[in-house]
């Protein structure tokens, strides 16, 4: 065996017998590094002739690339091994949960706030908002329910100092809303002219001492008002009997409006509904309280009620909410548990 071949075989067996790539990369400098054998016998070629150069050099060419093989094939094999050590030795429960990104999204409440908007926006209604924190006079006086008045006593709430209250019903923003749309007509009605009908609804939220599966201190209202020349009764029936079919998406659903009692509508109705089918068939469910809005309303909104009248109803959100998605505790509302929001996303 010539002195090429002895060294490719010294390198193999060197290189096989390496356990870490460290001690592979120094094997390596033995035949290839700057003083390695093969480097050393290019050097030597620079005594030969050119023929002998030629000869030679080629066969210490081949020899370095057989060795350069040898060299690969043994990296690859050790980094095969270490992956191999290194998965052994690093198991993972791959049954672990992830920590997958929760995503929000809206409450059910505002689900159906969105809902009832946009159907009574489709029916050429504006929206209107206003404050929680409200007067005395706008929350029972301007409608018509005077101090001593017994239905106060219905509508107990939080008083905040200084003559202020947390609002007990949405009825308020049909005086505030009809008295800014007024301002902005008034010069309209001087001049003789008609004034555009006033069709708003007003949600939003409202409060009360009260606490149980039905009720919560903090609930929602969503009031409606249409005034105009000529607004009736029969215009109520038919506005908030589509507004039914349309919410609940059920053009079988039945409205029953109950003669009651209100200081700021005469008449007055509960509306009622009742499902054709389902688990709640048969029963009459209370939605709303409305009515023709009382004359003296209609005069604290600084309008005329011998020419303007219509009517008002204010419904209840949340109550909307758990028949439309069959919730039987308000209170799971206002909870905040993430296990029972999620449900409607
Ligand atoms: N504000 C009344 C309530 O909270 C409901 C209502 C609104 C009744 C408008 C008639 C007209 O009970």
């Amino acid at each position: 065996m010539n002195e090429l071949d002895s060294l490719v075989k010294q390198a193999k067996q060197l290189f096989a017998a390496c356990s870490s790539p460290a001690e592979l990369e120094n094997a390596k400098a033995q035949f290839l590094g700057k003083a390695g054998h093969l480097t050393m016998l290019m050097k030597g070629l620079s005594s030969l002739d050119i023929e002998a150069k030629k000869a030679q050099g080629a066969l210490i060419n081949a020899a370095k690339q057989t060795i350069e093989q040898a060299l690969n094939d043994c990296r690859q094999q050790l980094a095969q091994a270490e992956l191999q050590a290194q998965l052994k030795a690093e198991t993972f429960d791959v049954s672990l949960p992830s920590q997958a990104m929760s995503q929000g999204g809206l409450h059910p409440v505002s689900l159906s706030l969105e809902r009832i908007e946009q159907i009574f926006t489709s029916m050429g209604f504006d929206v209107a908002q206003g404050p929680e924190i409200e007067t005395d006079w706008f929350n029972f006086t301007a409608l018509n329910t005077p101090e001593d008045h017994p239905a106060r006593s219905m509508h107990d709430t939080f008083y905040v100092e200084g003559g202020y209250l947390l609002r007990t019903h949405t009825s308020p923003m049909q005086i505030r809303h009809a008295m800014a749309h007024v301002q902005t007509y008034r010069d309209r009605l001087d001049a003789g002219q008609t004034m555009p009908e006033i069709r708003v609804i007003a949600p939003g939220r409202t409060y009360r001492v009260d606490s149980d599966a039905t009720h919560s201190p903090m609930f929602h209202q969503c009031e409606g008002l249409w005034i105009g020349e000529n607004i009736s009764f029969k215009d109520l029936k038919v506005v908030f009997t589509d507004f039914c079919h349309a919410f609940f998406e059920n053009d079988h659903l039945v409205l029953r409006f109950r003669p009651s009692f209100f200081p700021f509508t005469e008449p007055s109705a509960e509306i009622d509904i009742q499902f054709p089918d389902g688990p709640l068939a048969g029963r009459w469910l209370e939605v709303a309280g409305s009515g023709q809005v009382h004359p003296n309303v209609i005069r604290n909104m600084g309008l005329d009620p011998e020419r303007f009248m219509g009517f008002a109803f204010g419904m209840g959100p949340d109550r909307l909410t758990m028949l439309r998605y069959g919730v039987n505790d308000l209170r799971l509302f206002f909870d905040g548990d993430i296990r029972f929001l999620s449900q409607f996303q």
